[in-house]
């Protein structure tokens, strides 16, 4: 079979590589991919953004199956096309895409449903939104409606930056559209865990629990990215954890969905925040597998990945159970110079060793220029380790980090930390 992953990030580079390891696949073909994929001889990248061009692709060449990676093409619709066209694709409609898309949506859904999350308000008038800062105090959240790639959420510490924040964000529309409207909700304290599942409609498939590094810098410090790196799993989820927040969120998101009219299939991803009395919340919906936690997720996925995406496209995940590597996966960001606020492109990447059972390098803001590696985007490799522990883990990862080198290289050395300390 011939396969379509849509995307162009660490993530998809790890989905495509995962497929392209079963048997039954013929070719992944990945839309537009990055430099990883057009050097790996089982990829082909498509240079195709267009959903409808997309769509023409896989007519014509007889893809039997997209999998798509990113929330854009998904809140655009991409699922609803290719069904329209009786083509076969994994992901949640653009309704269902709504928790991720809007999140105002998706707070009034958990509201509705019950689901565990901070107390919200939502505003498009600047002064209601200043006036209920001033009643409700800091640390507070401000929180952009819509699609924000990562940036859109100002976890303020003092007043002064939440006003800051809806100013920006109302007033002088730094987020255009998807800012017109803000989200502002309490501050919880705790730690957080990425929790994943996929959905054919009917059935719940939990993937392996993983933690993400938001920061740029060691011990959590610096700015915010789009992740700086994550490991699988995440011991703050125990067994006891895990059967609840089944119970408590997953499970009533699915059937508060349905209850909706709204039939989710895809990938649902709940960010948590875990107190320390050990109660989980969910801090947002994501409608699609996370970047970085797909790297260390599909690294210690042992099942056929072909197979549990034909089960979620034919609504029988329920005969699904999955192995994974019990080895700890730690998966290291390697972002470029100036990431996140300006991102330096050029600079000529080395040293990238190959892969091993115990260390995989995944590319993402990266080109192959006439045969030479290229920095093109803020983040550019995610290298993961594997190991018995944590520490093994960690140790696998560093050591292919280290021999690998670019101008203005910024990584961080702690990733998994949290998990040393449980
Ligand atoms: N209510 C909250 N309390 C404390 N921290 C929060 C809260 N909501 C979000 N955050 C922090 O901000 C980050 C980004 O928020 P999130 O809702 O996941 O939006 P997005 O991923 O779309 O930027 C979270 O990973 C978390 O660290
Ligand atoms: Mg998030």
């Amino acid at each position: 079979m011939k396969i379509l992953v849509v995307g162009s990030g660490g993530r998809e580079h790890a989905l495509a590589w995962k497929l392209a390891q079963s048997e039954r696949v013929q070719m992944v073909y990945v839309a537009p991919g990055n430099g990883g994929t057009a050097r790996d001889a089982r990829l082909v990248n498509v240079n195709i953004t267009d959903l409808h061009e997309l769509a023409n692709f896989v007519e014509q060449e007889h893809i039997g199956l997209t999998v798509v990676g990113p929330e854009v093409p998904l809140a655009a619709g991409i699922v609803n096309l290719f069904r329209a066209r009786g083509l076969k694709i994994f992901g949640p409609t653009r309704e269902a895409a709504q928790l991720e898309s809007s999140k105002d949506f998706a707070k009034a859904f958990m509201h509705r449903h019950g689901i565990p999350t901070a107390k919200y308000q939502t505003f498009s008038d600047v002064a209601q939104a200043h006036d209920y800062v001033n009643a409700n105090g800091a640390p507070i959240v401000i929180k952009a409606d819509g699609l924000a790639a990562g940036k859109g959420v100002v976890v303020a510490l003092t007043l002064d930056e939440a006003h800051q924040a809806i100013d920006d964000m109302l007033a002088d529309n730094r987020f255009g559209d998807a800012g017109a409207r803000i989200v502002i909700e309490e501050f919880l304290a705790g730690e957080e865990a990425s929790f994943i599942v996929m959905c054919d409609g009917k059935n719940v498939l939990p993937l392996a629990t993983s933690q993400d590094h938001k920061r740029l810098k060691d011990n959590d410090q610096g700015p915010n990215t789009g992740g700086m790196g994550a490991y699988s799993p995440a011991p703050i989820v125990t067994p006891s954890m895990h059967a609840r927040v089944m119970r408590e969120i997953i499970n009533p998101t699915i059937a508060g969905m349905a209850k909706d009219g709204i039939v989710f299939t895809g990938f649902l991803y709940a960010g948590l925040m875990i107190d320390a009395q050990g109660n989980p919340r969910t801090l947002e919906f994501n409608c699609r597998m996370g970047d970085p936690e797909t790297q260390p997720i599909m690294s210690r996925l042992k099942t056929d990945l072909l197979g549990v995406m034909e089960h979620a496209v034919n609504g029988t995940l329920d005969q699904v159970e999955l192995e994974w590597d019990r080895r700890t996966a730690v998966g290291v960001v390697l972002a470029a110079e100036g990431y996140p606020e300006t991102p330096k492109k050029g600079a000529v990447i080395d040293g990238i060793p190959a892969e091993t059972p115990e260390a995989v390098t995944f590319h993402a803001g990266t080109a192959d220029v006439g045969g030479q590696l290229q920095v093109t985007g803020g983040r550019v490799l995610c290298v993961v380790g594997l190991g018995d522990s944590v520490k093994l883990a960690q140790k696998q990862a560093y050591e292919a980090v280290d021999q690998i080198s670019f101008e203005g290289m910024q990584c961080r050395r702690d990733i998994g930390w949290r998990g040393l300390k449980h």
